[in-house]
């Protein structure tokens, strides 16, 4: 199938472009810049240049590929700051409604037969209350902490548009936290060093549950879902939601670290803020079961445990 993938230089797309060529796909893979087009050649795409927020160059670059499906895996994360996190994802709140709408009308108008989109799992998405691990059904959260109300807004939009157009096959990959390469969780990269050099403090109880993903699992699950995914939400998350008191003082062990600081809350909330607490308290995890039976996709790294230590 041609393949049009927008996010194809980032950490996800880096990883999912040879996936879709090896797998016999003819990739076109977006980015803003001239000088990665080089970058995106030896991963096997052909570039094409184009600034997802403009709709006119989008309608333009999605019309020349003539795609059969299209790949939104648009985000521009960069350094977040907890305490003001709806100003530190102002530009992927952008990529996620606006950024959706103008891939969504450019692919109508060619008549792409599927869409696949970044959707969040791992990230506090689903509602804090019930059990500890989500399932595509449970309702994303209605009530986010004040400081993510635009992200959760943003993440809403782009579910209810791709899901929502009926001329489509829309998919959402509600995508675990990312590690591995060119992620933040990796070697030398943010996360890692904030663990490392115990400035990562387990905050009240730490029962905040995460749903990690190797981003090489992630890839792999996109290419099923582009290939034989049909209509709806998917988790591509690891088999183990494990809470913040666990994982984190595994990874500090891990790095050879020494266990993390512990904060009471309200230490936390002076420094990370309502959702920098929510995340480490409060957050649900999610089940990829209706991945594994519908997309027939096996993560390779099972847990973040051995995934870790691989990375
Ligand atoms: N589920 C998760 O845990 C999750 C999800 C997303 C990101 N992350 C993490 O967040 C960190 C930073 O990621 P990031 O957001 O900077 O993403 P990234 O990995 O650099 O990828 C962003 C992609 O979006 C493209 N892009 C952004 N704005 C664009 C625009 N206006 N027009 C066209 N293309 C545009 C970029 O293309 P060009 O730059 O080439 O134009 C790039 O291909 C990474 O550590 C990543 O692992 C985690």
């Amino acid at each position: 199938m041609r393949v049009f993938v927008a996010g194809a230089t980032g950490a996800i797309g880096k990883q999912l472009v040879p996936r879709l060529v090896e797998a016999g796909h003819e990739v076109h893979g977006m980015t803003r810049s001239e000088s990665k087009q080089a970058m995106l050649h030896e991963l096997g795409a052909v570039p094409v240049v184009a600034d997802a927020l403009d709709p006119d160059q989008v309608a333009e670059a999605v019309g020349r590929a003539r795609p059969e499906v299209i790949v939104h895996q648009l985000t521009a994360i960069g350094a977040v700051d907890m305490r003001y996190f709806d100003r530190d994802f102002a530009l992927t709140n952008r990529l996620r409604t606006e950024g959706t709408d103008h891939l969504l009308s450019a692919g109508q108008a060619v008549g792409v037969r599927r869409f696949v989109a970044q959707g969040v799992g791992g990230y506090g998405a689903y509602a804090r209350t019930g059990g500890p691990v989500k399932t595509e059904q449970d309702p994303l959260d209605p009530t986010p902490a004040r400081e993510m109300r635009e992200t959760l807004a943003a993440i809403r939009h782009l579910e209810e548009a791709v899901l929502g157009a009926r001329w489509t096959e829309g998919l959402v990959l509600r995508y675990g936290v990312f590690y591995g390469p060119g992620t933040s969780l990796a070697p030398g990269a943010e996360q890692f060093e904030l663990v490392r050099r115990r400035k990562f403090p387990l905050v009240g109880d730490g029962g905040g549950v995460w749903s990690f993903i190797h981003v090489a699992d992630a890839a792999e699950a996109t290419v099923a879902a582009v290939e034989r995914g049909s209509r709806g939400v998917y988790n591509v998350v690891d088999d183990d939601p494990a809470p913040v008191a666990k994982w984190l003082p595994a990874l500090a062990q891990e790095l050879g670290a020494k266990k993390p600081m512990r904060v009471p809350r309200f230490i936390g909330r002076l420094f990370a803020g309502e959702a920098g607490v929510v995340m480490m308290t409060d957050v649900r995890g999610a089940s990829n079961a209706k991945a594994k039976r519908e997309l027939g996709w096996r993560p390779a790294h099972p847990s973040w445990r051995e995934g870790f230590s691989a990375a």
